[in-house]
């Protein structure tokens, strides 16, 4: 179940050239971030991975699909694909029926189905809201319906673009433990992600996009720790990098890392 990248560029209609010649493979399993700044070409580039977007040159593999040759629909039970916009996900009547709608359009039986969309309304926070209209609820509430709605379909990929934006603290220690679960589950998962703590605790690998091309492709402390790249991509390191190389520590992105170093 790997993702397979060849030289991809991606040129909108109006001339805009939002990906630029980007390459890279992502092993099942793998948990990945992706970090730039606005405009950089980071959703463009997972919109790759579901086919909604279809590449101008180059290819897009997921599992052995050329996604040029398979329609979203087939792509759907590969990836799941957490919008940035949740309206733009949306439509049903209550947020248990924009939950079931995936599961139910891949065809799981009855027993499956239910048990995937009770998890996923746990896992989320939403059980208490399941019959709600989704415009009742909040902007980050609505984007925790459409997690739910991914979660559900249960997909060995699991794509999510900007997850944690507009979350709350404890909201965002759910989807810290939602990544964890899929990872336990052996689910590949792509983040796109502006928290750059977020990023460090949560995935394994970390890629910086600026101007619609990789600046690097590395372990995420390794890739933190290169100066160079944060600055080209115009981030800023996670604060315990930040709090490690002010006290001239050895270098860590985690607390884990951090106690490890400094007990150890
Ligand atoms: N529908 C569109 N039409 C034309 N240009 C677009 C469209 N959507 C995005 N862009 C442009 O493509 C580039 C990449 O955008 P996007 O992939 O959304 O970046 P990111 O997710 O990193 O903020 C930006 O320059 C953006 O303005
Ligand atoms: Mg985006």
């Amino acid at each position: 179940m790997s993702i397979e990248i060849e030289s991809l560029v991606y040129r909108f209609p109006n001339g805009v050239t939002a990906l630029d010649g980007v390459s890279l493979r992502i092993d099942a399993g793998e948990r990945v971030a992706i970090a730039g700044q606005n405009g950089a070409g980071k959703t463009t580039l997972v919109r790759h991975l579901n086919g909604i977007v279809k590449p101008t040159s180059g290819t897009v593999t997921v599992d052995g699909w050329n996604t040029a040759d398979h329609s979203t629909a087939q792509l759907a039970a590969k990836v799941g694909y957490l919008f940035q916009n949740p309206d733009q996900q949306l439509f049903a009547r209550t947020v248990r029926q924009d939950v079931e709608f995936g599961p139910r359009n891949l065809g799981y039986a009855d027993s499956r189905r239910t048990e995937l969309v009770s998890w996923a309304l746990e896992a989320t926070g939403l059980t208490d809201r399941a019959d709600s209209h989704p415009y009742e609820l909040s902007l980050s509430d609505r984007k925790r319906v459409a997690l739910a709605a991914v979660l559900a379909m249960d997909t060995p990929i699991v794509v999510l673009d900007e997850p944690t934006t507009g979350q709350d603290h404890n909201a965002v220690g759910n989807i810290a433990s939602i990544i964890a679960n899929l990872h336990e589950q052996g689910k590949t998962v792509v983040a796109i992600t502006h928290d750059m703590d977020f990023c460090a605790e949560n995935f394994d690998r970390t890629i910086f996009l600026a101007q619609g091309r990789i600046i690097t492709d590395a372990p995420t402390t390794e890739a933190f720790t290169k100066d160079a790249a944060v600055n080209a991509a115009a981030l800023e390191s996670p604060q315990i990098l930040r709090l490690t190389k002010a006290l001239s520590h050895p270098p860590a992105t985690t607390v884990d890392q951090f106690i490890e170093s400094t007990m150890g």
